[in-house]
């Protein structure tokens, strides 16, 4: 189950459901530079921010080789690398997902079920690599995203 934890949560850093979380700014505020060079950001009240999770999650400097799927980043030895508010798969503070908890249990049961007796396999139309469509402004895939299902003999 540690392991099934990695892979649910290296899946959602690659491919969250949300593009992004928006906030409306309810009082004036300056986000201070912290780094050489860069400029004081006003907000005003009324202001919406984006906060792009897809970006951050594959940035880099968040997470190196970033295209590549490597559950070992949420392993118990790698998990303290990762920089707060990097890694926001169910949004943040107050307002994030109140189902995160939800969302996860009944991923890892259904899968945990599904490998019992299956094993994974590509078919004619799965998409490899997986390419995200652009005609829209959630994570979906033109075409839908396949894949084979082969019983485990018993
Ligand atoms: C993998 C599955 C899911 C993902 C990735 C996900 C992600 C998110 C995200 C990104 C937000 C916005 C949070 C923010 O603005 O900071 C959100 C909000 C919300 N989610 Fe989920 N969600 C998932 C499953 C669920 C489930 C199963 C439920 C209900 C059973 C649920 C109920 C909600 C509700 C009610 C909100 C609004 C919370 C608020 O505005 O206070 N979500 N979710």
């Amino acid at each position: 189950m540690k392991y099934m934890d990695m892979v649910v949560s290296e899946t959602l850093r690659k491919w969250p459901n949300a593009l992004a979380v928006d906030r409306v700014c309810t009082k004036p505020y300056t986000i201070e530079p912290t780094m050489p060079g860069e400029k004081p950001v006003h907000l005003e009240k009324g202001a919406v921010l984006f906060l792009p999770i897809f970006a951050v999650h594959r940035d880099p400097k968040n997470f190196p080789d970033p295209e590549r799927f490597d559950p070992e980043r949420f392993s118990d030895e790698n998990k303290h690398n990762i920089k707060p508010y990097t890694y926001y798969p169910f949004g943040v503070g107050p307002r994030n997902c109140i189902g995160s908890r939800f969302a996860l249990l009944e991923t890892k049961a259904v899968f945990f079920h599904l490998l019992l007796h299956f094993q994974f396999v590509p078919v004619k139309k799965t998409m490899i690599p997986l390419q995200m469509s652009k005609k829209s402004f959630s994570v979906t895939f033109d075409g839908g995203l396949w894949i084979g299902f082969k019983r485990i003999k018993e």
